[in-house]
Order: C-alpha cells, then sequence, then structure tokens
C-alpha cells in the first residue's frame, strides 16, 4: 500500500495505459480520479471491484475552463491531488506534406497545450502542501524515426522540455516532475493504427515483444512515490531497450 493516503489524477485513464495506471495505483492505495473525454465508469468500477476508491471525472483537456471545473469537482471529492498524471494523448499518422495545420495544432492542442492546463489547475494544491508528483508522458519516438509523426514527435518534445523546465521551477516545493517514453505499446488505438509497426518496432527493441500497459506500471509507481524524491527532470526510458541513451 506504497500510495495510502495519496490522491492522483490520471488523465486519459478510460482506457488503454492511463487505465493500466489507474489500476496500479489504486490497488496500491491511491483514491484516484480517472480524468478523461470519455466515461470512466468502467475503469472505477473495475477499481471499486477490488477493493479500492476511485471516481470518473469527464472533461475536455484541451478546454482550460473544463480543466478547471474538473480540479474543483476532484478536490470536492477526493481532496486535494498529490499526484497528477499526464497521461491522454493523441497520435495520428499523417505524412507531412498532407498534414494540415489544423492537424498539426490538434495534436500540441492536447499532447502540450494540455499539459499547462492540468498543472495550473494541479499546482497549487501540492505546493500549499508542499509534496507533489507530476508524471508527463512522452514517447520514444522523439529518439527514433518513424515516418507520419512530424507533429506528435514534436509536441512529445515539447513535453520533455515542459518536464525539464516544471521540474525546475517547482523543486523548491516538493514538487517532482519526470516523464515516462513507452516503445509501441498494444492498445485499442495502437491496435487500430498501422499493422506494420507491430512487426517493426518490437525488432528495434533489445527485448524484442511487443510492449503491454502493464510493462509502465511500476515505473509510475515508483515515480510517484517518495523513494524517487530525489529524481526530478528525467525522462525515464520504458521501451525494451530500444532508445539507449
Ligand atoms: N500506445 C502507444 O504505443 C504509446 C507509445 C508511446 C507513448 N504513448 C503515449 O501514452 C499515452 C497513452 O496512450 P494510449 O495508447 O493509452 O492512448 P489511448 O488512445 O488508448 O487513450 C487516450 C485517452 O485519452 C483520452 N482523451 C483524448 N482526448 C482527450 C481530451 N481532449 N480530453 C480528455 N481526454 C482525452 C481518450 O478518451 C482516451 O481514453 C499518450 O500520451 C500517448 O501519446 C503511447
Amino acid at each position: 500500500m506504497r500510495h495510502e493516503g495519496r490522491t492522483a489524477v490520471i488523465t486519459g485513464a478510460a482506457g488503454g495505459i492511463g487505465r493500466a495506471y489507474a489500476l496500479r495505483l489504486a490497488a496500491e492505495g491511491a483514491a484516484v480520479a480517472v480524468l478523461d473525454r470519455a466515461d470512466g465508469s468502467p475503469v472505477v468500477k473495475e477499481i471499486l471491484d477490488a477493493g479500492g476508491r476511485a471516481i470518473a471525472v469527464q472533461a475536455d483537456l484541451t478546454d482550460p475552463a473544463s480543466v478547471v471545473a474538473a480540479q474543483a469537482e476532484i478536490t470536492e471529492q477526493l481532496g486535494t491531488a498529490d499526484i497528477l498524471v499526464n497521461n491522454a494523448g493523441m497520435y495520428p499518422n499523417r505524412p507531412f506534406e498532407t498534414m494540415t495545420f489544423e492537424e498539426w495544432r490538434a495534436v500540441f492542442t492536447l499532447n502540450t497545450d494540455a499539459l499547462f492546463h492540468t498543472a495550473k489547475a494541479f499546482v497549487p494544491g501540492m505546493r500549499e502542501r508542499g509534496w507533489g508528483r507530476i508524471v508527463n508522458m512522452t514517447s520514444n519516438s522523439v529518439g527514433l524515426v518513424i515516418p507520419g509523426f512530424t507533429h506528435y514527435v514534436a509536441s512529445k518534445m515539447a513535453a520533455i522540455g515542459f518536464t525539464r523546465g516544471l521540474a525546475t521551477d517547482l523543486a523548491d516545493a516538493g514538487i517532482t516532475v519526470n516523464a515516462i517514453a513507452p516503445s509501441l505499446v498494444r492498445t485499442a488505438t495502437t491496435e487500430a493504427g498501422p499493422a506494420e509497426f507491430f512487426e517493426i518496432v518490437p525488432q528495434l527493441q533489445a527485448i524484442r515483444q511487443v510492449q503491454v500497459p502493464e510493462d509502465l506500471t511500476g515505473m509510475l509507481s515508483f515515480l510517484v512515490s517518495d523513494d524517487a524524491a530525489f529524481i526530478t527532470g528525467q525522462t525515464m526510458y520504458v521501451d525494451g531497450g530500444l532508445v539507449r541513451s
């Protein structure tokens, strides 16, 4: 029960990697807010059935007012958030030459701008407490070239820059900020994408297996624990040894 007494907000937790994060932190004692544009109640039910504590809050993370409303609801129901996991993201595959500016902006609005909105909403409570953990999801695609991801790679590099800058600004408040970079992870969304990625990417990893969401949960649990108090501004590659940094 490593996270007993903590409240964790996990964005994009209605499915995929976020769902695995929510289940893991809840299993280790955290009260979890499943914050998603989609309905997170099936994940909440899984947590409650296992004896944990969770609520589902629906919000559009690209809308600052929606994030502010979600923060108020979470605080009212679960108290001040100690842990913020910025997991929601999108990764449409599109060659640069057919990409529109609207598509470029849509990716940045969720993968980068939303990190600003959630940090603005949840950092004040952490600062008041003098303890906080923020984890941002980036991708090992920042260190590898896969065609059709100019917008995505640029937005996930921005997430790394945001992680470093925020870590610096919040260190005096006992708040750490780190990032996790997975490889290609099997989720409903990646399964709906180009099938050849599942042939190509695992072969580039040292561990040549297709990554699953549960491969990432140990790192998340560590980063948001007291054990990781002296680690901040870092990007952790949990990618089967593809990027050897
Ligand atoms: N799956 C992979 O292969 C992979 C690899 C590297 C990095 N990542 C990153 O990990 C994170 C999770 O990936 P995933 O595959 O689990 O994604 P996913 O598509 O399965 O889930 C994303 C979640 O975000 C939610 N969401 C989307 N837009 C939203 C919005 N505007 N407001 C609120 N919620 C919104 C969706 O409803 C969904 O539940 C993303 O940041 C992604 O870029 C994924």
